[in-house]
């Protein structure tokens, strides 16, 4: 998509004043597109929406709860309701994570539930509420969902139920984006990869993970949401599935190399049939729940 003029833009999980989904409405905003903030905290979507309309932008607030279909459903009703679109849907919303009951050795049922319905299956109501109507419109559009390191990257074995929803939330949009392909659709699916981001109370929280991270043995580096929200936007404007650092970003350089590696050494170890220690990373879970 090259012409972001007025389009229709829904993104959720959006109340963090420091998080991803308010940096990518504010970047596509800024590019002259009608947002839409859309969180299960409506009191809060309402107020990031008032402050980009207090900055000139068109924006409104929606509550939807993504791990309930009626809910998202009621969502792309009130989009369309409002503004009878849709070009582009951001899926970044993400269950609370990281509490105890999510190691393997006595998991938590609720958890890893809230983690399936909110980041797997909320990834799924919302292609089911929007997609085939971006199809039937018939113009350009994009679906996004954000996945991470934690799943995408190897296998961040400390917190199954975020690694195991935001490595299934890749195969999701890997499937999306073929049968889209084979339809022949004028919509297009890509994926969101941050890395460590300052989107935490304060930039020294943010230090802190980034130090936990690097104790662990990962080359995690500090990342704004202003830039994940750039290789947002650099994805639609592209086509590309892919939404994170190039290659050749010096910025995250360490990261991006440590990544290819673990790709590397996990395609050697499947096809050698050897134990997945070479694609396990990060804390072990006792660390993680304290
Ligand atoms: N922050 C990082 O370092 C980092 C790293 C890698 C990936 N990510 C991913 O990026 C995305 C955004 O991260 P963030 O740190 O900005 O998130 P955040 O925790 O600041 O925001 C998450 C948002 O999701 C909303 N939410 C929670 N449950 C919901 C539900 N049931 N329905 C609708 N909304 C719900 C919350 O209210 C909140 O506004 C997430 O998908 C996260 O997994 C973040």
């Amino acid at each position: 998509m090259r012409d972001l003029e007025q389009k229709v833009v829904v993104v959720t999980g959006t109340v963090n004043p420091r998080g991803i989904g308010l940096a990518i409405a504010r970047r596509f905003a800024a590019r002259g597109c009608r947002i839409v903030l859309a969180d299960i905290d409506a009191e809060g979507a309402e107020a990031r929406a008032a402050e980009m309309r207090s900055e000139g932008n068109e924006a409104i607030a929606l509550r939807a709860d993504m791990s309930d279909h009626a809910s998202v459903l009621a969502l792309a009703d009130a989009v369309y309701g409002h503004f009878g679109t849709t070009h582009v849907l951001v899926l970044n919303h993400v269950a609370p994570t990281g509490g105890p009951g999510h190691g393997l050795l006595d998991p938590d049922p609720d958890s890893w539930e809230l983690h399936a319905r909110v980041n797997l299956l909320g990834c799924v109501y919302g292609i089911k509420a929007f997609v085939p109507r971006m199809l039937a419109a018939g113009e350009e559009g994009y679906v996004l969902a954000t996945t991470s390191g934690a799943g995408g990257t190897g296998t961040m074995y400390g917190n199954g139920p975020y690694a195991v929803t935001k490595s299934a939330i890749v195969s999701l949009m890997e499937c999306l984006y073929g049968q889209l392909r084979d339809a022949g659709a004028r919509v297009a699916a890509g994926t969101i990869w941050p890395g460590v981001t300052n989107t935490f109370p304060s930039d020294e929280d943010t230090r802190q993970v980034v130090a936990f991270m690097r104790s662990s043995g990962l080359p995690a580096t500090f990342t704004e949401p202003q830039e994940v929200a750039q290789n947002a936007l650099d994805a639609v404007l592209s086509g590309s599935f892919w939404a994170r650092p190039s290659v050749d970003d010096e910025a995250h350089r360490e990261t991006v190399e440590w990544e290819a590696q673990i790709y590397r050494t996990r395609a050697e170890t499947l096809i050698a049939r050897d134990a997945p220690d070479a694609y396990l990373w990060g804390p072990a879970s006792d660390l993680l729940a304290r």
